[in-house]
């Protein structure tokens, strides 16, 4: 089941969620464990990665036991191209915080030997202990990370082509549709269901239809995100507009 809780507004949701990351941290770094995130781009993280950079700036929270894995990454695209997953989350996030650079993963879209990359990805997630909190947004095609339908519920970390209302959504920051690539290495959603606590993120009215399928609908590959329902402990970050066929 997904549990769905609802905002005021995205600066509200983004708080909550700094502020369960920055306890999970304080937690665990009593104990001298490291925190192991999943992370994702686009515009939605946003206003969340704003906050724990201010977390870190004004209240002293430290990211220096932290383990990041992305959950994907545009073929082709190195880290200095400006619409890169490793270039955004460097901008965005890890440029502004305490985090050792061996501690951040994100899949290389440039590998020779994409199929090597995937399986080492997840060999690093399993060898740093799994993830403990995965922050996902959701694609108008019910995508989480790239797995465009039909994703089976057993799909692991590998190459995928990209869903052409995707490209067109993700156009907006290329600036042309021509320059978007077709073709992108995702987490799966084993991958994803195996992190112990999933935290999605989905703010405006575009996003409305989407989420009501997520959460009502049968789970199935047509509908990725609707596989979350098998989760344990799964929350939807919601704010009205959101929220609003549920
Ligand atoms: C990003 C990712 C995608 C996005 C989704 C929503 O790493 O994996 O699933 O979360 O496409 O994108 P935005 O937030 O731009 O609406």
């Amino acid at each position: 089941m997904i549990r769905t809780r609802l905002h005021p507004d995205k600066q509200s949701a983004a708080q909550a969620i700094a502020r369960e990351i920055a306890d999970l941290i304080e937690i665990r770094s009593k104990s001298g464990k490291p925190t192991v995130l999943g992370l994702a781009t686009g515009s939605t993280p946003l206003p969340l990665y704003a906050e724990l950079i201010r977390l870190h700036r004004e209240e002293g929270l430290s990211f220096r036991s932290v383990i990041t894995f992305n959950l994907d990454e545009y073929e082709g695209l190195g880290p200095d191209h400006a619409q890169s997953y490793r270039y955004f989350m460097e901008a965005n996030l890890f440029g502004h915080l305490d985090i050792p650079k061996s501690a951040i993963h994100i899949p290389d879209g440039r590998a020779a030997d994409p199929a090597g990359e995937c399986a080492a990805y997840e060999a690093a997630i399993r060898a740093a202990g799994g993830i403990d909190l995965q922050v996902l947004g959701i694609g108008r095609t019910g995508h989480i990370g790239f797995n465009e339908p039909p994703s089976a519920v057993d799909s692991r970390t590998r190459w995928v082509h990209l869903d052409e209302v995707t490209r067109k959504d993700n156009s907006v920051f290329f600036g042309d549709l021509a320059q978007v690539p077709h073709g992108a290495l995702t987490m799966g959603v084993a991958t994803i269901l195996e992190a112990r606590r999933v935290a999605l993120l989905a703010f405006g009215e575009t996003k409305a239809d989407i989420v009501a399928r997520a959460v009502k609908e049968t789970p199935s590959a047509g509908c990725p995100a609707t596989w979350l329902q098998r989760h344990q402990d799964c929350t939807f970050h919601l704010d009205a507009a959101a929220a609003k066929r549920l």
